[in-house]
């Protein structure tokens, strides 16, 4: 099938990538002429696991192409996805003006005679896929095109990938939501998906509304659980209970299951901070207070700075000369993205008490360094931001810094002193390294002076 995606960010890039994996022809539209220019010589605009090498053999095989213009992507293209940016507006709601600014020019491109599905991927709040469709049909009106109802359908098709594994995701999604009134469409969705769905996982077809809202359920549930494991973790912090202990004893129940338990600092990235924040602003337009998701987002907000008055507590409240090496920058691990990531916060607070922050983040260091420019310093590796450091934050749980070597660390570091914001740490042998240790929801190691 002929497919255009309109935004090529995150969701975009991985959906057009796998959709021509499965043999379509896809063209990926987007207004940023650099990113278009990039993508065109083969260059990958995001890092995220196994994407190069799916992008690079569709580009060399002619079913993947990228322009700037939304005319060329969506001329014979039988679906049209929306795949942009829907961040919070002024008052938390999602601003649709990138959404509604596409609808509208797609109503100044339809043609007779060619009917086209436009399926809305991006996080939408309840009741944008009707106005997506007054939108396209406001301006066929004007062209005075016949009969323009029977020119498309509006179809919701939110998108759940996970950045890090975005591409496991997307080939094998646990299910595929798709909102429709029309048999047409439906049908054309059906097999769309069809290859993605082999082994049994579920196409669930639904009515537009009650997709749009699953998105923000799914997403508000899974913030639930991390703020509720993270007060979890502050009861665990004053009562002397191990939060990993008391995590796995919860996660073994079927009903609960173990997954999206871990406490921390705070969830970040572009998903869930602006969707429960969207969800709250619907539900106020309804004249709903949602309770529970104010508090999630409370909660969040105070974790993302609990460690800060830990580092305060060690070094007598003056961090002035204090150099701190910072592991993490990413809101989370196999990702480039920063957006809303807690390491902002920690960065923010401990050099507003006069820290020195040299970092390390596999991935995303060009993506702070634009953001932030050289206000804190970079290290070439996770050990050379530790040379002389007083204490070592750890902000991101990548993989890679999970096998920490005791005596290492020792040497590097003026002191071994560590607030470990991701649990990465085995307690028993911090405990046998001697180290200060900080972690969220465990007891604080002190180290016994030899
Ligand atoms: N990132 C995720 O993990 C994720 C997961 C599921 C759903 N979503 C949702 O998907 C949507 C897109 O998110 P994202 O992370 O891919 O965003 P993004 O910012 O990475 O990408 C959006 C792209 O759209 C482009 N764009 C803006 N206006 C345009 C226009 N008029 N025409 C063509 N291109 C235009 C931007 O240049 C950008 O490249 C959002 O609604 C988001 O909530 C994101």
């Amino acid at each position: 099938m002929k497919i255009a995606v309109v935004g090529t960010g995150y969701v975009g890039l991985v959906s057009g990538t796998c959709f021509a994996e499965s043999g379509n022809e896809v063209t990926c539209v987007d207004i940023d002429v650099k990113k278009v220019e990039k993508l065109k010589s083969g260059k990958i605009t995001i890092y995220e696991p196994g994407l190069e090498k799916f992008f690079i053999r569709n580009l060399e095989e002619g079913r993947l192409k990228f322009t700037t213009s939304l005319e060329e992507g969506v001329k014979d293209a039988r679906l049209v996805f929306l795949a942009l940016p829907t961040p919070p507006g002024e008052d938390g709601s999602a601003d649709l003006k990138y959404v509604l600014g596409v609808a509208k020019d797609l109503g100044q491109l339809l043609q007779e005679g060619d009917y086209k599905v436009i399926v809305d991927k991006s996080t939408v709040p309840v009741g944008t896929g009707e106005k997506v469709e007054e939108t396209i049909l406001a301006e066929l009106k004007k062209r005075n095109v016949s009969n323009p109802e029977s020119l498309f359908d509006v179809v919701s098709n939110p998108e759940f990938l996970r950045e890090g594994v975005a591409v496991d995701d997307f080939m094998k999604p646990d299910r595929v939501v798709i909102g429709t009134d029309s048999e047409k469409a439906r049908s054309i969705m059906q097999r769309l998906y069809a290859p993605f769905v082999r082994q049994g996982n579920p196409i669930i077809f639904m009515d537009v509304r009650s997709a749009e809202l699953t998105k923000y359920a799914a997403n508000s549930l899974l913030a639930t659980k991390i703020s509720f494991m993270n007060e979890i973790a502050q009861m665990c912090e004053r009562l002397g209970a191990d939060v990993d202990m008391v995590r796995r004893g919860v996660g073994s129940d079927a009903r609960i299951g173990k997954r999206f338990l871990f406490p921390g600092i705070g969830y970040g990235g572009s998903c869930f901070p602006k969707d429960v924040q969207a969800l709250v602003k619907s539900a106020s337009q309804v004249d709903y207070d949602f309770k529970i998701l104010n508090a999630v987002m409370k909660v969040n907000q105070t974790q993302k700075s609990h460690l800060t008055p830990k580092v305060l507590e060690y070094f007598n409240n003056d961090l002035k000369g204090k150099k701190i090496a910072l592991w993490g920058l990413a809101f989370k691990p196999n990702t480039d993205d920063i957006r809303e990531a807690p390491s902002l916060v920690l960065i923010d607070e401990l050099m507003a008490h006069g820290a020195e922050i040299i970092a390390y983040d596999p991935e995303a260091m060009d993506n702070v360094r634009d953001q932030i420019g050289d206000k804190i310093s970079y290290a070439g590796n996770q050990y050379e931001a530790l040379e002389g450091a007083d204490a070592l934050v750890i902000a991101t749980e990548w993989n890679e810094f999970r096998m920490v070597e005791c005596e290492r660390l020792k040497k590097l570091m003026k002191k071994p002193v560590i607030f470990d914001g991701r649990n990465l740490f085995d307690l028993e042998y911090m405990r046998d390294c001697n180290f200060y240790y900080v972690s969220i929801g465990r007891e604080t190691l002190i180290p016994e002076e030899k």
